[in-house]
Formats: structure tokens, C-alpha cells, sequence
């Protein structure tokens, strides 16, 4: 699909990922909206790009749904919607304290799973209504967020990788479904990325996972993130799909 002069949905814009996104997005003549709970990162981010922000919780079916009409408002019709929304809490479940608490469990797979199901269900209602773009019947792509940890999920990531599997489970059924309005719908599953949920790491934590990944020995840029999602953008072909984008990183026990 070539996005430009079409409207796009970053939820999460506001900074790391979906911010590299909204910005490749924008500078390939897409019309980008914004949707973040961090309204300042939003703004600036908004600012620089060209975009629009958007206050959204991705949790709030309500909210969601209102945040989702202004973004169509603002930017027009969305062939386009990136899930980067997210958090990353590191907790044992047997902690010094005794049992993750549960409503920690919950409140990772609420944001990371709920909510970008929440977008998925309210984008993909509104992309069955618009023109097909050429023969084939394409009318939008909706690109989910999961991660390696989907897969080797590392000892205090017993929530965040429940929640990255879910993304990953969530990908077949849904492309499948979707297939019949032209939607495909392709998960990355990123392995460490220089962001701010990363950054949040203490520095040993870092420079060994940057050791661990092969080739090439870093952290990934958000800008690679944001590349390949213009590549899923660009090959109709790739659809029901969770894509490692790791440097051939397997994560070790932790
Ligand atoms: N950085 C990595 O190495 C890495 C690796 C694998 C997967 N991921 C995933 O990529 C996604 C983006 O991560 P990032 O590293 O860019 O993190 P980030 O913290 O830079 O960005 C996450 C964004 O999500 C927003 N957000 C959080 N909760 C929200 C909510 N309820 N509603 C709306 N917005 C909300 C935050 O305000 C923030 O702007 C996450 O799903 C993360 O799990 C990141």
C-alpha cells in the first residue's frame, strides 16, 4: 500500500517505536494521527513530524472510540493503524514480597493486549467501510506489536511475555477474519530497541543484551522498527504473520 495522502493511526506515537513510525509514515505523505496517554511526548512529537495528537488510552473502549473518530477527523480516513502502545514492567512472580501482585499481571496484559485488540476491533470496523484501493480489494493493514519475549521470555517477564504472545496468538485469527474486507494484519516481534522502554534498563542489562544479539551486536534504531513496518506496508503478501526483527537474538535464560 502507498500511504501517502491516506490517514494513519500510531497508537503509542508519542515516543520510541510509534514515534519512528508516525515519522516514516509522515515523510512517505501519510496524514498521521498521533494516540498516546503522554500528551506532552505526543505533542512534540506531532510537532515534528507534521502529525496530529491525540489523547487516547488504548484501554478505554470508549475513549478509544471517541480519540479514533477525531484522529479520522483530523487526518482523514485510515488505511493504516500501528499498535506500539505499551508497557514493560520486569517483576519475579515470587518476589521478596511474596506473589506478583495480581493486579500488576493484569494492568501488562490490559494495556498490551486489551488495548491493542481495542484498536484493532474499532480501526478495522471503520477501514470495512471504505473503497477498495486496487484489484486485489486492499483497504488496510493494521501492523500489532509483540516481541521475543512472545517466545523466550526471560525470568521477571512472566506478564510482559504472556502479553507479547498473546499479540502473536492474536495475529492468524485475525488476518484470517479480516481477509474478507482486504485488511491484513502482520505482528513484528522486535528484539531490543534503543527506546525509552529500554533505556529504562540498568546499563549491565543493556550492554548484554546488545552482546547477545549476533549480528549486527547493537540495539536496534526505532527507525529500523519503522522501516520494516513500511515494508509490511509495501508487500501485500505478507499478511497472518508475527516476524522476528531481532538481529538473530535469542533471548537466554535470565
Ligand atoms: N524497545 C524494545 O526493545 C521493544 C522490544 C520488543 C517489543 N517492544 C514493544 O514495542 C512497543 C513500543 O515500545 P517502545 O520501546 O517504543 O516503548 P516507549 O515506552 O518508548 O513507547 C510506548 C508508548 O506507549 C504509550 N502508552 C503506554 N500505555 C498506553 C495506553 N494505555 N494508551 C495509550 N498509549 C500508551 C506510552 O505513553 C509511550 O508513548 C511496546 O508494545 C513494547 O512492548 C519494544
Amino acid at each position: 500500500m502507498d500511504i501517502s495522502g491516506h490517514g494513519a493511526i500510531v497508537a503509542g506515537g508519542a515516543s520510541g517505536l510509534g514515534a519512528a513510525t508516525a515519522a516514516a509514515l509522515a515523510a512517505a505523505g501519510g496524514k498521521v494521527a498521533l494516540l498516546d496517554v503522554n500528551m506532552e511526548a505526543a505533542n512534540e512529537t506531532a510537532e515534528a513530524i507534521g502529525g496530529v495528537a491525540i489523547e487516547c488510552d488504548v484501554t478505554d473502549p470508549d475513549g478509544a472510540n471517541m480519540a479514533i473518530d477525531a484522529a479520522i477527523d483530523a487526518v482523514g480516513e485510515s488505511r493504516v493503524l500501528v499498535n506500539c502502545a505499551g508497557v514493560g514492567p520486569a517483576e519475579r512472580i515470587l518476589g521478596r514480597e511474596g506473589p506478583q501482585p495480581l493486579d500488576h499481571y493484569a494492568r501488562c496484559i490490559n494495556v498490551n493486549v486489551v488495548g491493542s485488540f481495542n484498536m484493532l476491533r474499532l480501526v478495522s470496523h471503520r477501514m470495512t467501510q471504505l473503497e477498495t484501493l486496487d484489484s486485489d480489494g486492499e483497504r488496510g493493514v493494521i501492523v500489532n506489536t509483540s516481541s521475543v519475549a512472545a517466545y523466550d521470555g526471560q525470568v521477571g517477564q512472566a506478564a510482559y511475555s504472556s502479553s507479547k504472545g498473546a499479540i502473536a496468538g492474536l495475529t492468524l485469527p485475525a488476518a484470517r477474519e479480516l481477509a474478507r474486507f482486504g485488511i491484513r494484519v502482520v505482528a513484528i516481534a522486535p528484539g531490543v530497541f534503543e527506546t525509552p522502554m529500554l533505556r529504562g534498563l540498568p546499563q549491565p542489562a543493556q550492554e548484554s543484551l546488545e552482546k547477545a544479539t549476533p549480528f549486527p551486536s547493537r540495539l536496534g534504531t526505532p527507525e529500523e522498527y519503522a522501516n520494516f513496518v513500511m515494508c509490511i506496508l509495501g508487500n501485500k503478501m505478507l499478511n497472518g504473520e508475527v516476524v522476528r526483527l531481532d538481529g538473530a537474538l535469542r533471548l537466554a535464560h535470565g
